[in-house]
């Protein structure tokens, strides 16, 4: 069975300064996890004959993928972060003051909530339909490096979660989720590289 790696961008400076969107580089930490993400992804694929690396349109996942060599490498916009509208570039504390209407529907109902001007889960899941079927498609593996919400909602997809789960599942920075899909169904397997 041919498995699909999924990973979130390395450590990004916005991660560290705890805003969300924009899209800031790595930082140090980010960056060793971008070398140790292509140690394991060379030796993980080493034996097969081909696979790719699908990144993001965003610098934090380009510069994620940049150390892996040896393997075509694609970037989708639908891998794009979830748009934050007119909260992009803010820290939850400054949404929380300033755009406290928001921040609460967005508490009561995240899978559904719309940031103005921007995107929900609900769309975000609508968006990655044509990642999903060219997944389905691929007989080789596939790394896909991308960012928090995109890849709860690619996990729920394979895991097959509840909708409404999607937004709180965890997919923490610098593991690596590897799903493969056989008979028996779909396997998991996390390998945490950094603390
Ligand atoms: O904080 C990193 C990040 O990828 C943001 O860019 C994005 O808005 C957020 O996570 C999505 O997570 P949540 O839906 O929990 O706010």
């Amino acid at each position: 069975p041919r498995p699909i790696l999924l990973t979130r961008h390395g450590e990004s400076m916005d991660n560290v300064r705890g805003r969300i969107g924009g899209d800031s580089s790595l930082s140090e930490s980010g960056q060793l996890y971008s070398r140790k993400l292509a140690s394991f992804v060379e030796k993980r694929l080493k034996s097969e004959r081909t696979a790719s690396i699908w990144t993001s349109t965003l610098q934090r996942t380009i510069l994620t993928a940049h150390p892996i060599i040896g393997f075509p490498k694609i970037q989708w916009r639908a891998l794009d972060e979830i748009n934050a509208g007119v909260c992009d570039g803010m820290t939850y504390d400054e949404i929380k003051k300033s755009k406290p209407e928001e921040y609460e529907s967005r508490r009561k109902d995240k899978l559904r909530y719309r940031y103005p001007r921007g995107e929900s889960y609900l769309d975000v899941i609508q968006r990655l339909e044509p990642v999903i079927i060219e997944l389905e498609r691929q007989r080789a593996p596939v790394v896909v490096i991308a960012h928090q919400a995109v890849l709860r909602a690619l996990y729920a997809y394979f895991a097959d979660k509840p909708l409404e789960e999607v937004p709180n599942i965890e997919i923490p920075l610098h593991t690596i989720i590897e799903i493969q899909m056989g008979v028996a169904g779909v396997q998991e397997k996390r390998y945490k590289l950094m603390d």
